[in-house]
């Protein structure tokens, strides 16, 4: 054989080679990428399901029991009476966020929400308190 086509074998060997290590190595990031989006996604969910007490206390220290109650209206309408409005939406985790970061107007009367400084995540384990309340 040829000098050249030994080296083009070499070549073309590692060419596959190479292929190989990075269809393992794709698949190796692929995996840890799901398996970390799986346990976050996981301890997210664990984090959103407060109980009733927790959810209250998030209440009470971001602030919102200054303008609501669990179960009569205040400055602003029962989180009670928020849950069962929405009940049928299945957007309504959605929309709850949005109102609580960035505040809404004209839904329950005269006076608007001002948008709440909450993280995205307090907003997001709020509003999953507050659809748990309806009856
Ligand atoms: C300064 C008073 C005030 C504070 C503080 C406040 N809210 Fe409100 N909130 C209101 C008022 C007033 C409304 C009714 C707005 C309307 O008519 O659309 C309201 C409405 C809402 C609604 C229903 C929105 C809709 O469109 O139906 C949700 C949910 C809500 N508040 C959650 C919260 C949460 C959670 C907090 C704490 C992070 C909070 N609010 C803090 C005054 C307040």
């Amino acid at each position: 054989m040829p000098l050249t086509s030994k080296f083009f074998n070499l070549a073309v060997w590692m060419g596959a080679a190479k292929g190989v290590c990075l269809a393992v190595a794709l698949t190796l990031a692929g995996s840890v990428a799901a398996q970390t989006l799986a346990s976050a996604s996981d301890a997210e969910r664990s984090a959103q399901a407060l109980s009733h007490a927790e959810g209250l206390a998030l209440a009470k220290a971001r602030a919102c029991l200054g303008c609501h109650q669990v179960d009569s209206k205040r400055v602003g309408p029962s989180f009670q009476a928020i849950a069962q409005r929405y009940a049928d939406r299945n957007d309504a985790a959605l929309y709850i966020v949005q109102v609580i970061r960035k505040g809404g107007r004209g839904q329950w009367g005269a006076v608007p929400m001002p948008g709440q400084a909450v993280s995205e995540q307090d907003a997001q384990k709020l509003a999953n308190w507050i659809i748990s309340l309806r009856k």
